[in-house]
């Protein structure tokens, strides 16, 4: 780091005279406003914003993003400010700060703030509510097949702890349409039914599934909906207002840049008469469903703050923005794979049912091989699918990904598609 950059990183939490070389990162420069057409100039500023080395594109969004510098500064600084004085008189701020970060959560979902739990992840968010609704003999709780444990094996658990029954609507590859999961669950309920749990983007393939007409299937039906929004949440521009689910889960280290073990859980206000609490210890929220469901007892408040600063950060950048560039990285990216032969993709060539998760099987190469010369020798991030389900490379574009990654991205895989690995 040069004395430039230390000098702003200084600037940014006052003096910090053990701060040594080396522990610290240069100060992003200022976000350009995002102009009315972003272009790659704008997209390159974006991407200043975070600390990843130059070279490194890391396409694994749905499953770890980086924090940006904004959000890194928030944490430094509030945990700075809270060890440097950890008195009771000191840390009220902190706890104003976390219900700051409800609020913004609120917005950034477009309900209140009385209906939002700060969690610590989105296994704990979809582990709420399964283990807190009173399900018992003879109820169903209906599932999409394809979805992460904390939403399948979760329910599985308690289902055989508590009685109830879980069953599960097919989810063929390729994705067969929105319709077809309308009609699907329409058909597969029954006057049991009293959940319906979905992921509103899955991690596999990236199949897009219809949160609002399910959401309504459910309420017309007097079911409960659930839907698991850890690979929407900072993706896409979700409106709970509109999708009106009972329940929404979210993880802060995903899609939405912020720190590590920080969640979210939305809890409609009808439905918070027909969930109890899991979790009782000291310091809840102090507003709303807050009040009874945030009781985990000491968290870290300078990374709950801190999640505050990437919803600050995306929503200045603007949210409708952000989902169509990482679909516009994405599309991009399916158009130069559908181009390598040998490939053999598992991500719906329908824009419409995918957003920005891409599967695919490279030919007979081993896919191990293929992931450790794409990071080791390109530097490109990616993640890997084993098993027997659609297994292969999956890659994750999001706003800090250029359209100069994509094209590097392809050509690497073309070329090890023809040379071998
Ligand atoms: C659809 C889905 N739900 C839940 C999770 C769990 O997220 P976390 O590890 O943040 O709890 C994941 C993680 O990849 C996911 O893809």
């Amino acid at each position: 780091m040069n004395r430039r950059d230390f000098a702003r990183l200084l600037a940014i939490g006052g003096a910090a005279p053990f701060l040594s070389p080396g522990v610290a990162w240069p100060r992003s420069l200022d976000l350009p406003p995002t102009p009315a057409s972003p272009d790659e100039k704008f997209w390159l500023s974006v991407r200043d914003q975070f600390v990843m080395p130059k070279e490194l594109t890391m396409l694994n969004a749905a499953n770890l993003c980086p924090s940006s510098g904004p959000v890194l500064e928030t944490m430094y600084r509030m945990t700075k400010d809270m060890d440097q004085d950890p008195s009771q008189d000191n840390r009220v701020k902190l706890g104003d700060g976390r219900e700051n970060t409800r609020t913004l959560l609120a917005q950034f979902l477009r309900v209140t703030p009385e209906e939002i739990v700060i969690t610590r992840n989105t296994s704990e968010s979809n582990n709420l509510v399964s283990t807190g609704l009173d399900l018992k003999a003879g109820d169903e709780v209906l599932l999409t097949a394809d979805n992460h444990p904390s939403n399948h094996t979760a329910w599985q658990e308690k289902a055989k702890r508590f009685g109830f029954t879980v069953k599960d609507v097919p989810t063929p590859n390729p994705h067969p349409g929105m319709e077809y999961y309308v009609d699907a669950f329409a058909k597969a309920i029954t006057p049991r039914t009293k959940v319906i749990s979905f992921t509103h983007q899955t991690s596999t393939v990236g199949d897009l599934f219809p949160a609002k007409e399910l959401c309504r299937l459910a309420r017309e039906r007097g079911i409960l909906s659930m839907v698991d929004g850890a690979q929407s949440f900072g993706l896409l521009d979700v409106d709970l207002s509109d999708i009106q689910p009972d329940f929404y889960s979210g993880s802060s280290h995903k899609w939405i840049c912020g720190p590590k073990e920080n969640g979210v859980l939305y809890i409609s206000k009808s439905a918070q008469s027909k969930i109890s609490a899991s979790i009782f210890s000291a310091y809840p929220g102090r507003v709303g469903v807050s009040r009874t469901f945030e009781g985990f007892g000491q968290r870290d408040e300078p990374t709950m703050i801190a999640f505050g600063e990437a919803l600050t950060l995306q929503t200045k950048i603007g949210r409708s923005v952000i989902e169509k560039r990482s679909r516009d990285l994405t599309q991009a990216l399916l158009a130069g794979l559908r181009k390598v032969d040998g490939l053999k993709i598992w991500t719906s060539q329908e824009a419409s049912r995918t957003a920005a998760v891409v599967s695919f099987q490279p030919g007979n190469l081993d896919v191990r091989k293929l992931a450790a010369a794409l990071y080791q020798k390109e530097r490109i991030g990616c993640a890997t699918r084993g098993g027997q389900d659609r297994p292969g490379i999956r890659l994750s574009p999001h706003f800090y990904n250029t359209h100069a990654d994509i094209d590097r991205t392809v050509a690497a895989i073309r070329k090890y598609m023809a040379t071998g690995v």
